[in-house]
């Protein structure tokens, strides 16, 4: 086994735990939190969860970025930045940067006090607003797996 097929692996691992997570936030427990619980309850237990998972994918968020970079290095793939037909290559840092940025930055500095003034004013606009924020994200990420995936196994989409 090489390094790069080292790197690939851990990238791949970092981004099912990662990515994973945002889906099963996403997808089952923001739903279900907006049925089981009180508006003014709602913004409280999706802290809890998203804070456990923030502190995980700070990990996962870190090694997939050292990963990349790396196997950007080993490919000696920097010009794929500039050819559109790798479009997945720079969706793929936009993605990365969005999440580095509110994990390390944003939640610690301002967001999460931020959430709350607004939540105290209008709990339901809030989470409704969350919720919307999550599945643009992960829809997102979803379209840039699957060009990376396509795109790195030979097969350019949708050019
Ligand atoms: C700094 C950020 C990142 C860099 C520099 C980077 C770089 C790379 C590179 C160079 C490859 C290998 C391409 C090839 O073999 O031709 C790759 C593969 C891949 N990346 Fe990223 N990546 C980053 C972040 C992400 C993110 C945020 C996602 C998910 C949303 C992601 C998902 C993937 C996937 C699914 C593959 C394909 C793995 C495979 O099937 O072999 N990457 N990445």
């Amino acid at each position: 086994m090489d390094d790069l097929a080292i790197a690939r692996a851990i990238h791949v691992l970092a981004i099912v735990h990662w990515i994973g997570g945002v889906t099963l936030v996403t997808a089952v427990l923001l739903p279900a939190i907006a049925r089981l619980s009180e508006p003014s309850r709602r913004l409280a237990i999706f802290e809890e969860i998203e804070g456990r998972l923030s502190r995980q994918a700070k990990v996962s968020v870190t090694l997939a970025g050292l990963s990349g970079v790396y196997m950007t290095y080993r490919l000696e793939a920097w010009d794929r930045f500039a050819d559109p037909q790798f479009w997945w290559m720079p969706a793929m840092v936009l993605i990365w940067t969005i999440f580095t940025f509110v994990l390390f930055v944003g939640e610690p500095l301002f967001l999460q006090a931020w959430f709350r003034r607004r939540a105290a004013q209008d709990a339901t606009g809030t989470f409704a607003m969350v919720r919307r924020a999550h599945w643009v994200l992960l829809t997102l990420s979803a379209g840039t797996i699957a060009g990376a995936v396509l795109g790195s196994h030979g097969t350019a989409w949708p050019f």
